[in-house]
């Protein structure tokens, strides 16, 4: 609406009070000129600060927000010598500190501040008893040449590297065998500058696999809240066997594509685990639950059990947004997910084993999931067939059961269900209920089904497959399926 004179009575008011008041500050150009000289000035200083952010050069302009103190010690990294230039190598700095606070573990530990700035180090060790601080702005970068990067024996649920055999480079920040750690911040950042390990594995110019971000091992009571997670060489936060794990308020990114297996969060073997109201945009899977590779893992035994995913917006263009497996060898086991936004993602929620593998998913609830231009949405997949070697056990088959799908959501999704089972690994005791996903195609078969036992209660769209057993909302039997294993499959679509 373009206003005239004669507009409508209430903006008179406001047209008055313009026309008073700019004839007292713009009566000439020259003042105009001046008021827009110095905004422009003002730009190009805000997008400087951009610019060099966490250099301080025009610091002064923004009041530094105090940092709490959480444990009984505060050091600040500056005190060991760190230098936030982006140039300087502080992991002897890190170092350092971590030595300091692994003094005061019988007083409550100690925490580490990292002040704004760009801290450049190599991979280093975290202590117990330890809570690290990223201020506002503080970025932890990761120095991209492998040389600095420590090698370490293979994870023995997984046997070989994962992508090589023999040792494998470890993470950028490391613990075993830890009780009591936190990573917290204003929303710092750890910063893995992955593009040179992306591009050399691409180019097959390493040699060993890649090292994740944040690989925790063997510990308890850890918790990772309020920061950024950036730009892994290969999986983002990689919590090894541990016990009691809580993953909040963390946002982790990396290029959607040709950022390769830069997972978001991998709970691999570990129990009591949460992670909750998280951003997650990767270029691989978001969150891929994992415990150990084949015949590995099977002789390792150790179950991922007791997770609750809820409140997080994830999005993968490559793989999926949560996943559980491939590699679940020792077992996965009640596992909630909910409140779950995934958008423009290729797949939304994926279980994938394959015969070799041995375990167990079973007890696997999702709620309230909603598919936001998804590719495919609901996914079981039996046959991926990715082995460390060839000794694996070609009759060790996975046990698949007791998994439900209630509340589920969306619009311009084009397969909302492909349950692949197969005849030596059934999928069995699958529940839908309240489903309906708007779809980009009307196609006949987009809910797809294979060597699946279970039902549907109320009504579902797109119309499920028929190897589903048919409920009312009442929970009574309508039908029963006659057809459990009957494939209806079609990868083209
Ligand atoms: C850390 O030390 C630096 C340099 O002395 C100082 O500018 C910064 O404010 C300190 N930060 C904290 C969180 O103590
Ligand atoms: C870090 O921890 C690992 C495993 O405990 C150990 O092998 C390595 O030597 C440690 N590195 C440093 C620099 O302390
Ligand atoms: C999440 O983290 C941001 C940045 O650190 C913080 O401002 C916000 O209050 C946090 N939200 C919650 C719910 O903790
Ligand atoms: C934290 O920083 C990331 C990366 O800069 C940003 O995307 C995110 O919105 C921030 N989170 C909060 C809660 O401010
Ligand atoms: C990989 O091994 C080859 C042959 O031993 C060697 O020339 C090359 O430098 C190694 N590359 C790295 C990144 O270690
Ligand atoms: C889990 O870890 C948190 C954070 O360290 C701690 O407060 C809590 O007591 C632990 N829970 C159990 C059951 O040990
Ligand atoms: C995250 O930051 C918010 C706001 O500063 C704070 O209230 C909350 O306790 C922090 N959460 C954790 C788990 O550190
Ligand atoms: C399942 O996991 C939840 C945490 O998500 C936990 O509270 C519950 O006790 C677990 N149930 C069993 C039977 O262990
Ligand atoms: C479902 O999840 C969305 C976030 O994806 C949330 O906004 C909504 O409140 C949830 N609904 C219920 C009933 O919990
Ligand atoms: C099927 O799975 C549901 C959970 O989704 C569970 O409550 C129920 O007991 C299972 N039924 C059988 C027969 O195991
Ligand atoms: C489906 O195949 C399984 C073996 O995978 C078999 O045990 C079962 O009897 C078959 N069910 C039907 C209804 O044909």
């Amino acid at each position: 609406m373009v206003e005239t004179s004669t507009s409508p009575w209430r903006f008179n008011h406001h047209r008055i009070d313009i026309k008073r008041w700019i004839p007292t500050y713009f009566s000439s150009h020259k003042t105009l000129f001046t008021v827009l000289w110095i905004v422009g000035f003002a730009s190009v200083f805000i997008w400087q600060r951009n610019i060099v952010d966490g250099f301080l050069i025009f610091r002064w302009s923004v009041p530094v927000r105090p940092l709490p103190t959480l444990r009984p010690v505060a050091f600040n990294l500056t005190d060991f010598g760190g230098v936030g230039d982006g140039v300087t190598l502080n992991t002897e700095a890190f170092e350092r500190a971590v030595s300091a606070i692994s003094k005061l573990g019988k007083r409550g530990g100690g925490q580490l501040n990292v002040p704004a700035g760009y801290w450049l180090t190599a991979p280093f060790n975290l202590t117990s008893h330890m809570t690290l601080f990223l201020a506002e702005d503080a970025v932890i970068l990761g120095i991209d040449d492998e040389k600095y990067w420590p090698l370490m024996p293979p994870l023995p649920s997984y046997g070989y590297g994962r992508e090589h055999s023999g040792p494998r480079y470890g993470s950028l920040i490391h613990g075993q065998n830890l009780k009591d750690v936190v990573i917290t911040g204003h929303n710092g950042t750890i910063n893995g500058q992955g593009q040179t390990w992306w591009k050399k594995y691409r180019q097959k110019l390493l040699n060993h696999t890649r090292g994740p971000l944040v690989q925790i091992m063997w510990s308890s009571d850890i918790v990772i809240s309020n920061i950024t997670l950036r730009d892994s060489p290969f999986w983002t936060l990689h919590p090894y066997d541990c016990k009691n794990v809580t993953v909040r308020n963390v946002t982790i990114l990396a290029p959607i594509f040709e950022a390769p297996n830069t997972d978001g969060i991998d709970p691999d073997s570990c129990e009591d685990m949460v992670i909750e109201d998280c951003y997650i945009s990767v270029g691989d899977d978001a969150i891929a639950i994992k415990s150990g590779w084949d015949q590995y893992g099977i002789a390792y035994g150790r179950p991922s059990m007791n997770i609750l995913i809820r409140n997080l917006v994830v999005r993968s263009m490559v793989s999926a947004g949560i996943s559980i497996g491939s590699e679940m060898s020792g077992g996965v086991s009640n596992v909630t997910i909910e409140n779950l936004h995934v958008w423009n993602s290729r797949r939304a929620v994926r279980i994938k084993t394959s015969p070799g593998r041995g375990g167990y998913v079973r007890h696997i609830t999702y709620r309230n999931l909603t598919f936001d231009n998804v590719r495919v949405g609901i996914v079981i997949k039996t046959d991926y067939n990715e082995h460390p070697d060839d000794n694996f056990d070609r009759q060790a088959f996975p046990t698949l059961e007791d998994i439900s799908y209630t509340s589920i959501h969306g619009q311009g999704v084009r397969v909302p269900v492909r349950i692949h089972g197969s005849e030596e690994i059934p999928v069995r005791n699958v529940t839908f209920r309240d489903m309906s996903v708007g779809i980009t195609y009307k196609k006949k078969h987009i809910f797809q089904c294979a060597f699946v036992q279970g039902r549907v209660i109320g009504t579902i769209f797109p119309a499920p497959c028929e190897n589903l057993d048919r409920y009312d909302e009442q929970e009574q039997l309508v039908k029963h399926s006659d057809s459990q294993n009957m494939t209806d499959i079609d990868y083209d679509f």
